[in-house]
């Protein structure tokens, strides 16, 4: 398993375009109903807002994008809603995962599965299979992901291997166990909708990631937003826990340990 540089123990390489976009994609209730529409609307044409990142993410040279789709705790909302969203995945994944294909993207889903039928199982294995050796942009959907769930399932799985390392072990030994242990961590965090929370989304890998928020609804986000997102991003000083002029010094130099 190859190492990958952690936030809290080097300073990892600041690029102008982020390397890794995380994105809770809020506000398609909203959308709708601004609209007299039913909130579900909002989410299906969240889809379309999501086809545009993409390929936003794909023309910018993005590498990962992993974004927020259906959060352990959305479980909670009425049932239709959540009726309408698995048969949503459905579709969109059976819709997508050639597009996919034929554009390099290579498509990953986190997040605990055990709770969805066999059919929305069977689809999301479909395309991941599908799009498994693409090497272009990783895009990454959270489903019935959350940021605590990760961690407890990180160190389980880290202990079932390795039961010796119980009272031991480090953020090294973990980070191999936790769902995107193949990614640097995410560069820039958005959040659409409003709102200024994490709401469970990737706790630990959010630890240094510049974070930005805006008022617009995700149904309404589009690759001018993203570029408006990028753009904060870029004028952002990325410090890690050192100071203004220490991280002056080393611009330039890569990474470099701590
Ligand atoms: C985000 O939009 C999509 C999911 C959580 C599945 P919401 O459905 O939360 O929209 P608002 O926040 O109610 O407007
Ligand atoms: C977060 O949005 C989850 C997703 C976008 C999938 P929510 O709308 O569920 O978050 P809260 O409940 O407002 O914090
Ligand atoms: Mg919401």
């Amino acid at each position: 398993m190859t190492k990958l540089p952690s936030s809290t123990r080097t300073i990892p390489e600041v690029a102008k375009v982020p390397r890794h976009i995380a994105i809770i994609m809020d506000g398609n209730g909203r959308w709708a109903k601004q609209r007299f529409m039913p909130r579900v609307m909002g989410h299906q044409r969240g889809v379309e807002s999501l086809r545009e990142v993409v390929k936003g993410c794909r023309e910018l040279g993005v590498e990962y994008l992993t974004v927020f789709a259906f959060s352990s705790e959305n479980w909670r909302r009425p049932a239709d809603e959540v009726t309408f969203l698995m048969s949503l995945f459905v579709k969109a994944l059976e819709r997508e995962a050639r597009r996919l294909q034929r554009e390099n993207v290579r498509l990953q889903i986190i997040g605990d599965r055990s709770r969805f039928d066999d059919k929305l199982r069977q689809c999301m294995l479909d395309a991941e299979q599908l799009t498994a050796a693409n090497t272009g942009l990783t895009f990454t959907v959270a489903a019935n992901y959350g940021g605590r769930w990760d961690v407890m399932h990180a160190v389980q799985a880290m202990l079932r291997e390795h039961p010796a390392l119980a009272s031991t072990f480090t953020e090294e030994d973990l980070q191999p166990y936790l769902s995107m242990s193949d990614a640097p961590e995410p560069d820039l965090f958005i959040r659409t909708g409003g709102e200024q929370r994490i709401s469970n989304f990737m706790l630990w890998q959010l630890a240094y990631t510049e974070l930005y928020f805006t008022d617009t609804l995700w149904p309404a986000f589009n690759r001018a937003e993203l570029d408006k997102a990028i753009a904060s991003y870029q004028t952002r000083e990325r410090r890690f826990g050192r100071t203004s002029e220490q991280v002056q010094e080393i611009t330039g130099k890569g990474v470099a340990d701590a």
